[in-house]
């Protein structure tokens, strides 16, 4: 029970990792505040919890400044916000040759924009507090570049704006370490290798050749580190980025 009675918040939470990521709190003793633009993702992951450990399930768009502040605004009021996890992501999957300029923005927009914006709204409580904990959700593709020789059947490319957005993330995670630090909270990240999820055969197979693991992330091997930077175990650790990718990034 390391975050006994903590209150946290997850962004994206009715996604397969954040999901995942709040089974994984409240395992822990935590209380929690799922978020997501999507009411019926919500519903979903709220069912998988215990009913005492559910502050509330709110709709909320990381991409729109009222949504994001309404949802921070009942979250204050309700009393104190230990932990956030800036979880909420999007991808796009077609070659960069077919990008638009509104494509790239909305992945800017939800990926580093969002986490710009729950992590301002966070901190504005947590500097009131004078502690708390953010985990950012990066990606192994914020580290490198996608290897385009796992991406055969062109039905799923690694596309550039994803991972420049996730760059971004782990750029804003060493910005707000700092710049929190006297206000007693840590920033960290934790950047996910590719986590299996029906993906094409050609994709699994590529993919799981190229890591030292052989295999794909099953979506329970994320959570451990994202539990472990939310608590007090890492009481002394901010501005890192752990990646947990199978070996991926080593080679
Ligand atoms: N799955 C992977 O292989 C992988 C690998 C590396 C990093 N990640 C990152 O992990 C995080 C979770 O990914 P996932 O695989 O669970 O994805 P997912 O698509 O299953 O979940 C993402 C969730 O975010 C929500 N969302 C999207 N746009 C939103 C917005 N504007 N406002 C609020 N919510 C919004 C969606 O409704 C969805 O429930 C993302 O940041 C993703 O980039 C995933």
């Amino acid at each position: 029970m390391r975050l006994l009675k903590k209150n946290v918040l997850i962004t994206g939470a009715g996604g397969q990792l954040g999901t995942r990521f709040a089974q994984a709190f409240a395992t822990e003793g935590a209380n929690l505040w799922l978020t997501d633009q999507s009411q019926e993702r919500l519903t979903a992951a709220a069912s998988k919890l215990p009913a005492t450990q559910l502050l509330g399930s709110l709709p909320m768009d990381v991409t729109n400044p009222a949504s994001v502040e309404r949802v921070f605004a009942q979250v204050r009021a309700y009393g104190a916000l230990d932990v956030l996890v800036n979880n909420a992501g999007i991808g796009v999957f077609t070659p960069f040759w077919e990008r638009d300029y509104a494509e790239f923005m909305q992945v800017m927009s939800v990926n580093a924009g969002g986490t710009f914006l729950c992590t301002r709204e966070a901190l504005r409580i947590m500097k009131d507090q004078g502690q708390g904990a953010i985990v950012n959700i990066g990606s192994l593709y914020g580290v490198v570049s996608s290897d385009p020789r796992i991406y055969t059947d062109c039905e799923r490319m690694n596309s550039e704006v994803y991972s420049a957005s996730k760059a971004a993330v782990i750029q804003l995670t060493k910005y707000f370490a700092v710049h929190a630090a006297d206000l007693g909270v840590r920033v960290n990240c934790v950047s996910p290798g590719g986590v299996f999820n029906h993906q094409g055969e050609d994709f699994v197979s590529n993919y799981s050749q190229r890591t030292p693991f052989k295999r794909m992330a099953k979506d329970g091997d994320i959570c451990g580190a994202v539990i472990f930077l939310a608590s007090d175990e890492a009481g002394y650790i901010s501005g890192q980025n752990i990646v947990v990718d199978g070996g991926f990034t080593a080679w």
